[in-house]
């Protein structure tokens, strides 16, 4: 499908912001007059759906049918959502995609490059990907205490210790590296100065 506009991902482990970041990039945008779609993963299709239900008993499917379906729900997110709208000259802000999957089910003991060569063959390489970097302790503190919820089969301090390692090991062009600890505003300019690189390309 031919390309028009933009893809920034944003990719992180739980409690780094991305959220809060993506809301704030988009009101930026959108104050420009671009046309942005924001997005996210795991979505809230068939596949998706599924996937949450593994947030309380992630023990109930093996390392390769999670995986399985983390890509089942990526395939079907870039068929209906993402490549429509990127054919549609969108800028699209997705929150997590697949460095996550390289990242944590690469935690899980698949190799993080074959998970990437895997979600290449079907998946839109973003034009950028925006990390968000906090240690694990401060991520599950901001879920838990911040956010007053309790940590999913996802979120435990363990096996992200070993999510963050990956993320941390993750290289490419593409990739933007954010220091995630400070406030919101503080984190917002500095997406803002990464981001700005890639704007030329939509006048
Ligand atoms: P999260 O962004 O926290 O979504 P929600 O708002 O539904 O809580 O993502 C849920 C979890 O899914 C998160 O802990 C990371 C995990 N995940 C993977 O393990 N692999 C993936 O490919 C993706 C996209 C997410």
């Amino acid at each position: 499908m031919e390309r028009k506009g933009l893809l920034i991902a944003f990719e992180g482990i739980d409690g780094t912001g991305k959220t809060t970041q993506i809301e704030l990039l988009a009101e930026v945008l959108r104050q420009r007059g671009l046309s942005v779609l924001t997005t996210r993963e795991p979505t809230d299709g068939q596949y998706g759906r599924k996937i949450r239900e593994l947030y309380k008993n992630r023990k109930s499917v093996t390392p390769e049918e999670e995986l399985t379906l983390f890509l089942d729900d990526r395939r079907e997110h870039v068929a209906q959502v993402i490549a429509p709208a990127l054919a549609g000259g969108q800028v699209v802000l997705t929150d997590r995609y697949y460095y996550s999957t390289a990242a944590y089910q690469g935690a899980t003991g698949h190799d993080p490059q074959k998970i990437i060569a895997a979600n290449e063959l079907f998946a839109p390489v973003p034009d950028m990907v925006i990390m968000l970097d906090v240690p694990v302790s401060l991520g599950v503190h901001r879920v838990q205490k911040l956010r007053g919820e309790i940590l999913n089969d996802f979120e435990q301090e363990g096996p992200l210790a070993r999510v963050a390692r990956i993320f941390a090991e993750l290289k490419g062009s593409n990739i933007r590296r954010i220091d995630g600890t400070g406030g919101a505003r503080t984190v917002h300019a500095l997406v803002m100065e990464n981001v700005a690189e890639l704007f030329p390309a939509l006048r």
